[in-house]
């Protein structure tokens, strides 16, 4: 059968003329191929092997193309780049290759096609579709990946030990592809990442961290982390996570494991948003629980401050895991913080108020912030998911009502405090913080309006209680 059809894009009739011309042949291959096969919608990124040198080819590529960049060449690794509109096309010679123990710095020699499918990842991403003239189209499948992409299963084209050793970010691939595409990973590969598990140690946290993203961004999240934990792969990664699992009972009582939990929750919330940052806020939203678990004879199991305790604990995950220390860390941190706050207030009659200091808490975030609490409903009581989702809507009700009303999301002070200094005739001092502070508190208890008038007379009533007199 031709594949031809994958081959639209002019590109693909370039190279191939090109590498006839050169006398080498040019398969496009990897997650290219698979993606098409799987009808995953248009790769960004081609990947083109060479039965010689990729550089070479690319360079000849790219003298034959009207819109294409610099060729970028790699020669550390024998591989070249070249842009051409929206696409990546990355070339490389067909390889054979042995790892080193302990590094992932490959000895590399020329090899067949064959040689090169072999030493890749998966049979699925193995699959190679010809672009030479004669075999234009003609798709290249010594290890059987068509049927597994049929079956939908990981499966490694050599013993799995030995694909997993050569490069153990493998092991994290195969649990990404199989959240992803929801596949299956073989038994015998899952038992090789469950024995190597510790070779992890020499990725680095950047490429971890890359994959976890990803595993993240699927639509049913849990299943990664499932498979992270079974293999012994999310200890090393997330081990705060681990410590969350199990569940105690004391006296006869007993708390939730806030492991499932959590991985529930963020299920849950992959069906509300992709905002990859919100996500992470789902991941992390209990992890004070463990450090903070206490059994108290009176109230049974409390976990004390637990938001507060999980959002220093934020900043230590994403330092460790050389993930950004900007203000999406401080978003995450900000989620985990608040996380209890919308469900407090649902539980309670919800006040004016009290959604006032929600919104001016929250600011910005509110949303997601709400978003965040809906998803960590996960009751199986059917009477009770009702009581929480309903109250929920009550509280986003309340809040539009009330920022249509007083505009506290983006709180400005109404009263400057340079307009406090002038007309009470001040010098720096800590009067002015606490006119501006009572007028803040009195917007938010609902004394006054937000508006510079009522903020104003406010200020004027404050200041003579004081003691200060009118300039
Ligand atoms: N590959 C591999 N081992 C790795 C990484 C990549 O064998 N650790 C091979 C696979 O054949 C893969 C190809 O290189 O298909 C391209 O890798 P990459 O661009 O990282 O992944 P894709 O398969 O294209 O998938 P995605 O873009 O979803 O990451």
């Amino acid at each position: 059968m031709s594949h031809s059809k994958a081959l639209q894009n002019s590109i693909f009739t370039t190279i191939g003329e090109v590498a006839d011309e050169l006398q080498m042949p040019c398969y496009v291959i990897g997650g290219y191929v698979r993606d098409y096969l799987l009808q995953r919608g248009n790769a960004k990124d081609i990947d083109i092997v060479a039965v010689g040198s990729g550089i070479k080819l690319a360079k000849a590529v790219a003298a034959q193309l009207i819109d294409s960049s610099e060729v970028k060449v790699f020669k550390n690794f024998g591989t070249a780049m070249l842009k051409h509109h929206s696409l990546e096309v990355e070339f490389v010679g067909a390889r054979k290759e042995s790892y080193q123990r302990d590094s992932r710095k490959p000895i590399v020699e020329n090899g067949s096609l064959e040689d090169d499918q072999k030493r890749r990842d998966f049979t699925i991403n193995a699959l190679a579709i010809s672009l030479n003239k004669n075999t234009f189209g003609e798709l290249i499948d010594p290890f059987n990946g068509i049927t597994d992409l049929k079956d939908k299963t990981i499966r490694t084209p050599l013993e799995p030990g030995i694909t997993y050793s050569d490069d153990p970010l493998r092991m994290l691939r195969a649990i990404r592809f199989a959240t992803q595409l929801d596949f299956t990973i073989e038994t015998a590969s899952l038992q090789a990442i469950t024995s190597h598990a510790n070779r992890l140690k020499i990725i680095s946290n950047e490429r971890v961290v890359d994959e976890i993203h990803k595993i993240l961004l699927s639509s049913q999240p849990s299943k990664g982390f499932k498979l992270l934990y079974n293999t012994g792969l999310l200890k090393l990664i997330l081990p705060e996570l681990i410590a969350l699992k199990g569940i105690e009972e004391v006296e006869g009582q007993r708390h939730k494991d806030n492991f499932w939990h959590t991985l529930e929750v963020v299920d849950n919330i992959a069906k509300t948003t992709n905002n990859l940052w919100l996500r992470w806020a789902a991941l992390l939203h209990d992890i004070g629980k463990a450090p903070t678990k206490r059994f108290d004879k009176k109230i049974g199991w409390t976990f004390h401050a637990h938001e507060f305790v999980g959002s220093k604990m934020v900043y230590k995950i994403f330092k460790r895991l050389k993930m950004p220390l900007n203000e999406k860390m401080k978003f995450v941190q900000k989620m985990v913080l608040m996380s209890s706050r919308p469900i407090i207030l649902s539980e309670d009659h919800v006040t004016d108020s009290a959604v006032r200091r929600l919104v001016f808490d929250a600011g910005e975030h509110i949303e997601d912030l709400m978003t965040l609490c809906e998803a960590d409903i996960t009751t199986k009581n059917p009477k009770k998911q009702k009581r929480y989702k309903n109250n929920f809507k009550i509280v986003r009700e309340k809040i539009i009502e009330v920022e249509e009303r007083d505009r506290i999301r983006n709180f400005q002070p109404p009263v400057s405090g340079e307009e406090i200094m002038k007309v009470f005739n001040l010098k720096p001092c800590r009067e002015i913080g606490l006119i501006k502070d009572a007028i803040k508190e009195a917007i938010l208890e609902g004394e006054i309006p937000n508006n510079y008038e009522a903020a104003y007379n406010y200020m004027l009533t404050k200041g003579k209680q004081m003691g200060l007199t009118h300039a």
